[in-house]
Protein backbone atom coordinates (compact mmCIF):
# COMPACT_ATOMS: atom_id res chain seq x y z
CA UNK A 1 0.00 0.00 0.00
CA UNK A 2 1.46 3.68 -1.31
CA UNK A 3 0.41 6.61 0.65
CA UNK A 4 0.70 9.91 -1.93
CA UNK A 5 0.11 13.22 -0.44
CA UNK A 6 0.56 15.08 -3.67
CA UNK A 7 -2.62 14.89 -6.48
CA UNK A 8 -0.27 14.75 -9.11
CA UNK A 9 1.59 11.95 -7.66
CA UNK A 10 -1.44 10.21 -6.99
CA UNK A 11 -2.55 10.63 -10.98
CA UNK A 12 1.03 9.23 -11.93
CA UNK A 13 0.35 5.99 -9.61
CA UNK A 14 -3.27 5.57 -11.13
CA UNK A 15 -2.35 6.19 -14.39
CA UNK A 16 -1.53 2.12 -15.19
CA UNK A 17 -4.90 1.66 -14.10
CA UNK A 18 -8.33 1.74 -15.72
CA UNK A 19 -10.57 2.49 -12.62
CA UNK A 20 -10.61 2.79 -9.32
CA UNK A 21 -12.72 2.75 -5.91
CA UNK A 22 -12.73 5.29 -3.63
CA UNK A 23 -13.28 5.48 0.12
CA UNK A 24 -13.63 9.23 1.44
CA UNK A 25 -13.04 9.61 5.28
CA UNK A 26 -11.54 12.43 7.45
CA UNK A 27 -9.12 9.63 9.20
CA UNK A 28 -9.87 8.39 13.13
CA UNK A 29 -11.03 5.35 11.31
CA UNK A 30 -12.77 2.51 12.98
CA UNK A 31 -14.65 -0.94 11.49
CA UNK A 32 -17.32 1.32 10.17
CA UNK A 33 -14.78 2.79 7.48
CA UNK A 34 -12.71 -0.07 7.09
CA UNK A 35 -16.28 -2.34 6.20
CA UNK A 36 -16.67 0.62 3.48
CA UNK A 37 -12.65 -0.12 2.39
CA UNK A 38 -13.95 -4.17 1.68
CA UNK A 39 -16.53 -2.86 -0.07
CA UNK A 40 -14.70 -1.17 -2.53
CA UNK A 41 -12.64 -3.85 -2.81
CA UNK A 42 -15.01 -6.28 -3.73
CA UNK A 43 -15.53 -4.37 -7.23
CA UNK A 44 -11.99 -5.69 -8.54
CA UNK A 45 -10.80 -1.95 -8.70
CA UNK A 46 -7.50 -0.62 -6.83
CA UNK A 47 -9.24 1.30 -3.64
CA UNK A 48 -8.02 4.44 -2.29
CA UNK A 49 -8.81 5.70 0.98
CA UNK A 50 -8.65 9.28 1.15
CA UNK A 51 -7.77 10.68 4.62
CA UNK A 52 -8.39 14.67 5.03
CA UNK A 53 -10.28 16.84 8.02
CA UNK A 54 -12.37 19.58 5.67
CA UNK A 55 -12.02 22.68 7.21
CA UNK A 56 -14.55 23.66 4.62
CA UNK A 57 -17.49 21.66 6.19
CA UNK A 58 -16.56 22.70 10.22
CA UNK A 59 -18.89 25.85 11.31
CA UNK A 60 -16.55 28.54 13.17
CA UNK A 61 -17.86 26.78 16.85
CA UNK A 62 -16.94 23.27 15.51
CA UNK A 63 -14.62 20.89 16.61
CA UNK A 64 -12.35 21.18 13.93
CA UNK A 65 -8.76 21.75 15.61
CA UNK A 66 -9.40 19.18 18.04
CA UNK A 67 -11.22 16.53 15.57
CA UNK A 68 -8.81 12.94 16.44
CA UNK A 69 -5.73 12.74 13.73
CA UNK A 70 -4.52 9.09 14.47
CA UNK A 71 -2.86 9.21 10.82
CA UNK A 72 -0.32 6.25 11.45
CA UNK A 73 -3.02 3.96 13.44
CA UNK A 74 -5.19 4.75 10.41
CA UNK A 75 -2.76 3.73 7.66
CA UNK A 76 -2.05 0.74 9.38
CA UNK A 77 -5.79 -0.49 9.60
CA UNK A 78 -6.39 0.31 5.92
CA UNK A 79 -3.02 -1.50 4.71
CA UNK A 80 -4.88 -4.57 6.75
CA UNK A 81 -8.29 -4.04 5.32
CA UNK A 82 -7.13 -4.34 1.83
CA UNK A 83 -6.21 -0.70 0.76
CA UNK A 84 -4.08 -0.25 -2.04
CA UNK A 85 -3.69 3.61 -1.92
CA UNK A 86 -4.06 6.18 0.78
CA UNK A 87 -4.73 9.70 -0.91
CA UNK A 88 -3.57 11.82 2.57
CA UNK A 89 -3.24 15.73 1.29
CA UNK A 90 -2.41 18.68 3.01
CA UNK A 91 -4.17 21.47 3.02
CA UNK A 92 -2.07 23.13 0.84
CA UNK A 93 -2.75 20.37 -1.66
CA UNK A 94 -6.57 20.69 -1.72
CA UNK A 95 -7.02 24.28 -1.38
CA UNK A 96 -3.83 25.75 -2.74
CA UNK A 97 -5.73 29.29 -2.52
CA UNK A 98 -8.89 30.39 -0.35
CA UNK A 99 -11.49 28.41 -2.39
CA UNK A 100 -14.27 30.67 -3.86
CA UNK A 101 -15.70 27.92 -5.96
CA UNK A 102 -18.30 26.07 -3.58
CA UNK A 103 -20.60 23.30 -4.76
CA UNK A 104 -24.24 23.98 -3.99
CA UNK A 105 -26.19 20.99 -3.37
CA UNK A 106 -29.92 20.67 -3.42
CA UNK A 107 -31.79 22.68 -0.65
CA UNK A 108 -34.51 20.09 -0.06
CA UNK A 109 -32.39 17.63 0.96
CA UNK A 110 -29.34 19.99 2.18
CA UNK A 111 -31.15 22.79 3.97
CA UNK A 112 -32.87 20.51 6.45
CA UNK A 113 -31.41 18.35 9.10
CA UNK A 114 -28.03 18.51 9.23
CA UNK A 115 -28.05 21.33 6.82
CA UNK A 116 -30.16 23.29 9.45
CA UNK A 117 -28.11 22.80 12.89
CA UNK A 118 -25.14 22.87 10.60
CA UNK A 119 -25.11 25.83 8.21
CA UNK A 120 -22.75 25.41 5.07
CA UNK A 121 -22.02 22.11 5.87
CA UNK A 122 -23.05 19.83 2.92
CA UNK A 123 -21.67 22.90 0.76
CA UNK A 124 -17.88 22.06 2.31
CA UNK A 125 -18.92 18.19 2.21
CA UNK A 126 -19.94 18.47 -1.75
CA UNK A 127 -17.14 20.86 -2.90
CA UNK A 128 -14.69 18.62 -1.05
CA UNK A 129 -15.79 15.40 -2.76
CA UNK A 130 -16.05 16.79 -5.87
CA UNK A 131 -12.15 18.02 -5.57
CA UNK A 132 -11.16 14.55 -4.22
CA UNK A 133 -13.53 12.51 -7.00
CA UNK A 134 -11.27 15.17 -9.30
CA UNK A 135 -8.14 13.89 -7.90
CA UNK A 136 -9.10 10.24 -8.15
CA UNK A 137 -11.32 10.03 -10.91
CA UNK A 138 -13.03 6.56 -9.16
CA UNK A 139 -15.45 4.65 -11.01
CA UNK A 140 -17.50 3.76 -7.89
CA UNK A 141 -17.17 5.78 -4.45
CA UNK A 142 -18.48 4.11 -0.94
CA UNK A 143 -20.25 5.84 1.75
CA UNK A 144 -21.43 5.39 5.22
CA UNK A 145 -25.06 5.22 5.78
CA UNK A 146 -24.54 6.26 9.50
CA UNK A 147 -24.43 9.65 7.53
CA UNK A 148 -27.42 9.02 5.70
CA UNK A 149 -28.34 12.40 4.66
CA UNK A 150 -24.67 13.14 3.16
CA UNK A 151 -25.36 9.55 1.18
CA UNK A 152 -28.14 11.23 -0.49
CA UNK A 153 -26.81 15.00 -0.95
CA UNK A 154 -23.63 13.11 -3.15
CA UNK A 155 -25.69 10.53 -5.45
CA UNK A 156 -27.93 13.69 -5.63
CA UNK A 157 -24.39 15.81 -6.43
CA UNK A 158 -23.52 13.15 -8.59
CA UNK A 159 -26.58 12.85 -10.85
CA UNK A 160 -26.83 16.32 -11.07
CA UNK A 161 -23.27 17.17 -12.29
CA UNK A 162 -23.53 13.99 -14.33
CA UNK A 163 -19.90 12.41 -13.27
CA UNK A 164 -19.71 8.68 -14.16
CA UNK A 165 -19.17 7.54 -10.87
CA UNK A 166 -21.27 4.87 -9.13
CA UNK A 167 -22.08 5.59 -5.20
CA UNK A 168 -22.48 2.22 -3.28
CA UNK A 169 -23.36 3.02 0.48
CA UNK A 170 -22.12 1.06 3.60
CA UNK A 171 -24.26 -0.12 6.41
CA UNK A 172 -23.71 1.51 9.87
CA UNK A 173 -21.60 -0.85 11.68
CA UNK A 174 -22.50 -0.54 15.82
CA UNK A 175 -20.94 -1.61 19.04
CA UNK A 176 -23.34 -4.56 21.01
CA UNK A 177 -25.41 -1.91 22.79
CA UNK A 178 -26.68 -0.31 19.48
CA UNK A 179 -24.17 2.97 19.27
CA UNK A 180 -23.58 3.73 16.11
CA UNK A 181 -19.33 3.84 15.55
CA UNK A 182 -18.32 7.24 14.74
CA UNK A 183 -14.75 8.88 15.27
CA UNK A 184 -16.49 11.44 17.52
CA UNK A 185 -17.55 8.76 20.19
CA UNK A 186 -13.87 9.09 21.02
CA UNK A 187 -14.91 12.38 22.98
CA UNK A 188 -17.44 10.30 25.38
CA UNK A 189 -16.78 9.82 28.56
CA UNK A 190 -16.96 6.36 30.64
CA UNK A 191 -20.71 7.57 31.75
CA UNK A 192 -21.43 9.42 28.56
CA UNK A 193 -20.72 6.49 26.78
CA UNK A 194 -22.96 4.12 28.58
CA UNK A 195 -25.79 6.43 27.81
CA UNK A 196 -24.88 6.71 23.82
CA UNK A 197 -26.67 3.97 22.75
CA UNK A 198 -30.03 5.39 23.70
CA UNK A 199 -29.91 7.40 20.30
CA UNK A 200 -30.57 4.13 18.35
CA UNK A 201 -32.55 2.57 20.80
CA UNK A 202 -35.29 5.33 20.65
CA UNK A 203 -34.61 5.70 16.44
CA UNK A 204 -35.33 1.69 16.62
CA UNK A 205 -38.52 2.23 19.05
CA UNK A 206 -39.76 4.48 16.24
CA UNK A 207 -38.90 1.41 13.64
CA UNK A 208 -40.28 -0.88 15.40
CA UNK A 209 -43.76 1.69 16.33
CA UNK A 210 -44.18 2.18 12.10
CA UNK A 211 -42.99 -1.39 11.46
CA UNK A 212 -46.67 -2.22 13.71
CA UNK A 213 -48.63 0.10 11.87
CA UNK A 214 -48.17 3.37 13.72
CA UNK A 215 -48.31 6.65 11.42
CA UNK A 216 -48.76 9.57 13.95
CA UNK A 217 -44.89 11.04 12.87
CA UNK A 218 -45.44 13.65 15.20
CA UNK A 219 -46.32 12.11 18.38
CA UNK A 220 -43.16 9.12 17.40
CA UNK A 221 -40.94 12.02 17.13
CA UNK A 222 -41.90 13.64 20.35
CA UNK A 223 -41.78 10.80 22.25
CA UNK A 224 -38.55 9.99 21.05
CA UNK A 225 -37.16 13.39 21.64
CA UNK A 226 -38.44 13.64 25.06
CA UNK A 227 -37.20 9.78 25.84
CA UNK A 228 -33.38 11.94 25.18
CA UNK A 229 -34.01 14.82 26.71
CA UNK A 230 -35.22 13.18 30.06
CA UNK A 231 -31.84 11.33 30.21
CA UNK A 232 -29.86 14.52 29.89
CA UNK A 233 -29.50 14.78 26.27
CA UNK A 234 -29.70 18.52 24.09
CA UNK A 235 -31.46 17.13 20.96
CA UNK A 236 -31.35 18.89 17.35
CA UNK A 237 -33.80 16.94 15.65
CA UNK A 238 -35.44 13.91 15.77
CA UNK A 239 -37.12 13.52 12.42
CA UNK A 240 -39.17 10.61 9.99
CA UNK A 241 -38.65 11.22 6.63
CA UNK A 242 -38.92 9.94 3.39
CA UNK A 243 -35.65 7.21 2.62
CA UNK A 244 -35.30 8.31 -1.04
CA UNK A 245 -35.64 12.38 -0.44
CA UNK A 246 -35.88 13.05 3.07
CA UNK A 247 -39.71 14.38 2.07
CA UNK A 248 -42.14 14.39 4.49
CA UNK A 249 -43.28 10.68 5.44
CA UNK A 250 -46.13 8.84 3.94
CA UNK A 251 -47.41 5.98 4.83
CA UNK A 252 -46.33 2.78 2.97
CA UNK A 253 -43.45 4.18 1.25
CA UNK A 254 -39.72 3.38 2.55
CA UNK A 255 -38.75 5.52 5.37
CA UNK A 256 -35.85 6.59 7.85
CA UNK A 257 -35.86 8.27 11.02
CA UNK A 258 -33.02 10.18 11.92
CA UNK A 259 -31.67 12.12 14.83
CA UNK A 260 -28.80 14.34 16.07
CA UNK A 261 -28.27 15.44 19.33
CA UNK A 262 -25.86 16.52 22.07
CA UNK A 263 -24.75 14.58 25.18
CA UNK A 264 -22.99 16.72 26.99
CA UNK A 265 -19.96 18.40 24.61
CA UNK A 266 -20.47 15.65 22.16
CA UNK A 267 -23.04 15.77 18.85
CA UNK A 268 -24.22 12.62 17.65
CA UNK A 269 -26.01 11.29 14.92
CA UNK A 270 -27.31 8.02 13.80
CA UNK A 271 -30.19 6.93 11.58
CA UNK A 272 -32.55 3.92 11.41
CA UNK A 273 -33.70 2.45 7.80
CA UNK A 274 -37.56 1.51 7.86
CA UNK A 275 -37.69 0.09 4.39
CA UNK A 276 -41.21 -2.32 4.82
CA UNK A 277 -42.96 0.48 7.17
CA UNK A 278 -46.15 -1.72 7.58
CA UNK A 279 -44.19 -4.97 8.05
O1 LIG B 1 -18.09 11.52 6.05
C1 LIG B 1 -16.97 12.06 6.14
O2 LIG B 1 -16.04 11.58 6.79
C2 LIG B 1 -16.75 13.38 5.41
O3 LIG B 1 -17.90 14.17 5.41
C3 LIG B 1 -16.21 13.21 3.97
C4 LIG B 1 -17.22 12.50 3.09
C5 LIG B 1 -14.91 12.41 4.00
C6 LIG B 1 -15.93 14.58 3.35
O4 LIG B 1 -14.99 15.28 4.08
Amino acid sequence: MKVIERIADLRAALAPHDSAALVPTMGNLHAGHLSLVRIAAERGHPVIASIFVNRLQFGPSEDFERYPRTFERDVELLEGAGCDYVFAPTESQLYPEPQVCFVQPRATLADTLEGRFRPGFFVGVCTVVLKLFNAVQPRVAVFGKKDYQQLLVVRDMVAQLALPIDILAGETVREGGGLALSSRNAYLDERERAEAPRLSAVLQRIEQSVRSGSTDWARLEADAAANLAAHGWQVDYVAIRRGADLGAPRAGTPLVALGAAKLGGTRLIDNREIVDPAR
